[in-house]
């Protein structure tokens, strides 16, 4: 993806921090954080327990209030020295990030293709137009065949296909993930990635992935290590050299 990261960054964080509490109670969940995210690439979050990586998750998706720093999400300045620079972060939320969690977080009492119609719904379609649009989303994550299931029924790998799905349904091109393979196995694990990795080439969009799932590693552009609030390195780039090279096929 060198073409890619020759455009502008879709997310930049420059000098980021968060802590929770005052004083003795103070916790430094995030510490001088900067990374830049290219469209079309995949990237990992990596660290330890309690190092800060869904606090960063988090803070990218404007859900949590940084203590200080810049932020860029597509483009637009939405962050500057720690005060957002925009009052309906909801919206904001809504054109620019889609989230996927660990476990699908659907709603059980909604079919699939209503799961992700309700957030289509949301941004203001009628409810025809974003149930027809919810299908066409079902079927481009190969779940389509599965759109009049209940969450209940559907198996770990066709739930997540679903809220991928859900997160795709505004268009986003940034895509935020707290551990989006950690309760499947490495089959299903793989299915996922490939198609978080189609949703970045053809949409043109950032994926930004917590992980410690050993099994995907290798499907990452780059990983972003965090300890302790702090990333220990400015984005290891995991691809071989001679892969970096423009892609011809
Ligand atoms: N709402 C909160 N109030 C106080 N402290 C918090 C809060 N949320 C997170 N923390 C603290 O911030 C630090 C970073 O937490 P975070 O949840 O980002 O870690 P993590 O890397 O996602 O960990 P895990 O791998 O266990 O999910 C931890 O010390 C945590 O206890
Ligand atoms: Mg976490």
């Amino acid at each position: 993806m060198a073409a890619a990261a020759a455009n502008a960054p879709l997310v930049r964080l420059t000098n980021v921090s968060k802590h929770f509490g005052e004083g003795e109670t103070r916790v430094d969940a995030l510490r001088d954080v900067s990374i830049d995210v290219y469209p079309g690439e995949v990237v990992a979050l990596l660290g330890p327990s309690g190092s800060g990586k869904t606090t960063l998750l988090n803070v990218i998706g404007c859900i949590l209030d940084p203590s200080a720093g810049s932020m860029e999400l597509d483009g637009e300045r939405v962050l500057d020295n720690g005060r957002w620079l925009r009052s309906n972060l909801r919206q904001l939320r809504l054109d620019k990030i889609g989230f996927i969690f660990q476990f699908h977080n659907l709603i059980p009492f909604l079919d699939a293709t209503d799961n992700v119609a309700l957030v289509l719904q949301l941004a203001g379609r009628n409810a025809g137009a974003a149930r027809s649009r919810a299908v066409e989303l079902l079927d481009y994550l190969e779940v389509g065949h599965r759109k009049g299931s209940m969450p209940a029924q559907l198996s770990g790998g066709e739930a997540q296909r679903v809220a991928i799905a859900r997160a795709l349904a505004n268009q986003p091109r940034i895509i935020l993930a707290d551990e989006p393979t950690a309760a499947l196995d490495s089959k299903r694990a793989g299915i996922v990635m490939d198609l978080l990795r189609k949703v970045a080439v053809e949409h043109d969009a950032a994926i930004i992935a917590v992980t410690h799932d050993e099994k995907i590693f290798d499907r990452f552009d780059k990983i972003f290590g965090l300890r302790d609030g702090m990333l220990d390195d400015t984005g290891i780039d995991r691809r071989p050299a001679n892969a970096i090279a423009p892609e011809t096929a």
